[in-house]
């Protein structure tokens, strides 16, 4: 018999006592409550494909992609220098890392699909998981695909109307922005390999264009040096970096949040960690050279936006890299900045799709929603999809063997990945931002708090769990009292908002009780009535969510 336990020797073995509570009932037997058959659930897990480089990809990909060209101008006007500017944005990724460092263990611990949704439900609870799964897939993941997207939009809109054309309708950008989510949804249904290899590129495009601002950057500092003092920066002709920091905390946990939004998307390999071919060699070998490179890109882009622009720009535009362009190259300068923006964001896009696809498929697989999510292909029963292998080479075979991986495979969450994508349509479309970012921030550090304070709990009920990878015990004490400083403080700060945010989050309790609480006691009844009732009140919140 199948069944994720035997699969990995890890369910059994090491949670014997919780194998009956914590949620893996769905997945340890052969039959979801809608009776298809699991095999086939699994064979995503079961095919393992990712490499390290695809690991890397995936965070890089994520986390690079918007905040470095936009963000810069919410972190400068709110800590007031530049100097303290740097120490927000090396703070920030300093955090970002400890978490990441947190998940690695985490996910070494429990290699399975899923990210936090099963840290949580392993350590706390099915529930737990549960709650995680709701806000993931109806908000936080769509939600922050639906903010790329539409800063993807306006980026290319701005690439082919001209840089500073401001009286573009919005429609527009939304249009653009769907026309980028199409693209990425059929490239990452046509195949698993399809979306990696595009992840791939895309992590090296963005370091391209990293390097090349860095570049830019000192060579205008070193032009300026030698030769013209006039050409630098009034902000680096100051001697003092520091002056002019701003003294309230406040500024200061805004600027973090922008911050934070530049660095977020570090736990993208988590969700996949279950079809990597050596998860724990690779996972934390991906976070520990993702996270210094990012940083040290970041820093390395910030210094050049110092060096080439006048602080007052720097803190008024939102678009410092396409201001940055037109300083160094003219018109020219602003058209390759906002080629690169748009294809950063593209990229995120794109890693974000692939892995949000894997989430949504392993709600399904939960039983948390219909089991058709939990499919691979576009019907249900076509689980996988095989190329024919013509002995004679074509061109179309060679194009299919590229996209299909040794066994001549191409496993996609096709179910998964467009309901993913209609949500994010939804967002793109009523799309009010400033709402959607707060609930992104409140939210997602909540269940980075609650997975990472999962870890040290695992410390102590599980001390003998295999853990391929631990990290410094101080590094998730550090995560878990920043984390909830950022939480408290958003509650403080926007009670109302906050408010929102947890019934949106406790809304998911009763569906809990219809989806899993139900099942747990009359297995087999629970599942037509549960679909619709899910789906119905998923779209209510969702609209209430927009109409926020
Ligand atoms: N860091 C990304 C950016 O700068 C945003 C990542 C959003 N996070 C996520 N989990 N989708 O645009």
């Amino acid at each position: 018999s199948y069944s994720v336990s035997s699969a990995f020797d890890f369910n059994s073995a090491l949670f014997p006592l919780s194998s009956s509570g914590a949620g893996y009932t769905a997945i340890g037997t052969p039959q979801t409550p809608h009776g298809f058959d699991l095999r086939a659930q699994q064979s995503l897990e079961k095919h393992k494909s990712l490499t390290y480089l695809n690991g890397l990809s995936l965070v890089i990909g994520l986390i690079i992609g918007s905040g470095i060209f936009s963000s810069p101008a919410s972190v400068n006007s709110n800590v007031g220098s530049p100097g303290a500017a740097l120490v927000i944005w090396a703070i920030a990724g300093l955090l970002a890392w400890t978490g990441a460092a947190s998940y690695a263990e985490l996910g070494g611990a429990i290699p399975l699909n899923g990210g936090a949704q099963v840290y949580l439900s392993k350590i706390f609870g099915e529930w737990a998981g549960f709650l995680f799964t709701w806000c993931a897939v109806t908000v936080l993941k769509p939600g922050s695909a639906a903010i790329i997207a539409i800063i993807f939009g306006e980026y290319v809109v701005r690439a082919v109307i001209g840089a500073d054309s401001t009286d573009v309708s919005p429609w527009i950008n939304k249009g653009v922005a769907m026309l980028g989510l199409f693209f990425v949804t059929a490239l990452n249904c046509t195949s698993t390999k399809l979306g990696t290899r595009s992840a791939d590129f895309f992590m090296f495009f963005k370091f391209f264009g990293l390097l090349a601002i860095t570049i830019a950057g000192i060579i205008v500092a070193v032009a300026g040096l030698a030769y013209n003092k006039d050409t630098l920066s009034t902000t680096w002709k100051t001697t003092s970096w520091f002056e002019g920091t701003s003294t309230s905390s406040s500024q200061w946990a805004v600027a973090l949040y922008a911050g934070l939004w530049a660095y977020d998307g570090w736990d993208n390999t988590n969700y996949v960690v279950g079809e990597m071919i050596h998860p724990s060699r690779d996972l934390p070998r991906t976070i520990h050279t993702s996270l210094p490179l990012v940083i040290l890109a970041y820093l390395l882009a910030n210094l050049s936006y110092i060096f080439v622009l006048p602080s007052d720009i720097i803190n008024a535009s939102n678009t410092v890299a396409v201001a940055f362009g037109h300083t160094v190259l003219g018109p020219i300068g602003s058209l390759l900045l906002a080629l690169t923006v748009s294809g950063s964001c593209f990229g995120a896009l794109n890693a974000t799709t692939f892995t949000a696809g894997r989430l949504v498929y392993s709600a399904g697989k939960e039983g948390y929603i219909p089991s058709l999510f939990a499919t691979i292909g576009l019907s249900p029963n076509s689980h996988q999809m095989r190329l024919p292998r013509r002995p004679n080479s074509s061109r179309g075979k060679k194009f299919t063997d590229w996209i299909a991986d040794e066994q001549g495979f191409f496993y996609t969450p096709i179910p998964a990945m467009l309901l993913n994508s209609l949500i994010t349509a939804l967002y793109i479309i009523a799309g009010d931002f400033t709402t959607l970012t707060t609930f992104y921030g409140v939210a997602s550090y909540l269940f980075y708090f609650l997975a990472v304070v999962g870890l040290i709990v695992l410390r102590v009920t599980e001390p003998e769990l295999e853990r391929p990878y631990k990290c410094w015990i101080v590094t998730p004490v550090v995560f878990c009292c920043v984390s909830l400083f950022l939480v408290s403080r958003a509650v403080f700060a926007t009670p109302v908002q906050a408010v929102v945010v947890l019934a949106f989050i406790a809304a998911g309790i009763p569906l809990y009780w219809l989806r899993v609480g139900r099942r747990k006691n009359r297995r087999r009844k629970a599942g037509a009535g549960g679909d619709s009732f899910g789906l119905i009140s998923g779209l209510i919140g969702l609209s209430l969510c927009a109409a926020q």
